[in-house]
């Protein structure tokens, strides 16, 4: 072989090792995954209850929601139905999870006969454009990335703000940490405090809003997910040794929740969601109206094992007005409200 034919073999041997060392750069720098959820398709189950268990978030560094907003019918307690307004067509809205750090995408279309809008706590972006009015028959997109781990609240930010939450205009967004919670749950749960004002309207036989009663903060009815005591005949369903946490937001718009478990106490409460805001052995915490926070027991054999545990917000004219539930533990049977 002449000096010359080795060298040309030489370079093409080199070419080739740069064209797999490229391919294999492009190869590892595939497009990010992008997970589409669309709440007009798959709304929250409501019946026989909201759907309080969550779901781990998917891995998809960008996640994008779709959320109509309409005007329907819902149930806020037994037998009592009220024209609500919703995102999801549900109340609480649907339940919007993902892992800090991705990139959340949003697209809101009204499909109600008013202005409404969304008000992301998560999200840190000016609010005047992102969290602006939506006409009818209108949509918006933004997005944003979901930098703060937590429990957030998100509702209608359209005036009066009062009215648009009261009618039923919130859900929650969980935000897990980048590296998670650092503690095991082999359930979770989300729950959402919130108040509704309502009178009889007499021409339909059917609740309609009582805007002076929520000014004056007199609420008909106190709920956890949306409809006074549904988790009283559907209790929440753990098993004996489950350590259990809850994804609590408080949506108001007029009162705190002072969340307690009767017959357990929480190993650990993160206000806010934050894992950095630890707090441990702790009875009751209170979350302020646009606030949530993250709890965690455990129903261990031998304390807060198999049996009945009432879940209220412990200021009781609340609870007596529809906030309060049970957590089943185990094959339990009995009457966890006869004492709450
Ligand atoms: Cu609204
Ligand atoms: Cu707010």
């Amino acid at each position: 072989m002449s000096s010359r034919r080795k060298a040309l073999t030489g370079m093409s041997a080199v070419m080739a090792l740069v064209a797999v060392a490229i391919l294999a750069l492009t190869g590892a720098r595939r497009p990010p995954s992008v997970e589409l959820v669309d709440f007009g398709v798959t709304p929250r189950a409501t019946a026989p209850v909201y759907d309080a268990v969550v779901r781990p978030a998917s891995r998809a560094p960008i996640k994008e929601f779709h959320i109509p907003i309409t005007h329907g019918r819902i149930q806020i307690a037994p037998g009592k139905f009220y024209e609500g307004w919703l995102f999801g067509g549900t109340v609480p809205g649907p339940v919007v999870r993902v892992r800090q750090g991705d990139r959340v995408r949003i697209v809101v279309t009204n499909d109600s006969p008013m202005p409404h809008s969304i008000d992301f706590h998560a999200a840190r972006i000016p609010m005047n454009d992102a969290f602006g009015p939506i006409l009818p028959g209108q949509s918006k997109a933004f997005e944003f990335t979901a930098e703060d781990p937590g429990a957030f609240m998100v509702h209608c930010g359209t005036a009066p703000v009062l009215t648009h939450i009261m009618n039923g205009m919130y859900f929650a967004m969980i935000v897990d940490p980048a590296d998670g919670w650092g503690t095991r749950a082999d359930k979770e749960f989300v729950v959402v405090q919130s108040e509704f004002y309502s009178q009889l309207d007499t021409a339909t036989g059917e609740l309609a809003m009582d805007r002076k009663a929520a000014a004056d903060r007199d609420p008909s009815y106190v709920v956890f997910n949306g409809s006074a005591f549904q988790y009283k005949q559907h209790p929440l369903d753990v098993a004996e040794g489950d350590r259990v946490r809850f994804f609590v937001v408080n949506a108001g718009p007029n009162f705190a929740s002072d969340f307690h478990i009767v017959g357990a106490i929480f190993d650990r409460v993160y206000p806010d969601g934050n894992p950095r805001n630890v707090l441990e052995g702790v009875q009751t915490w209170g979350i302020p109206a646009g606030g949530g926070a993250v709890f965690e027991t455990t129903f261990d054999k031998g304390k807060s094992g198999e049996g009945m545990y009432a879940f209220v917000t412990h200021a009781f004219a609340d609870a007596e007005k529809g906030a309060v539930g049970v957590i089943k533990v185990g094959t339990a049977a009995g009457d966890a409200m006869a004492m709450h």
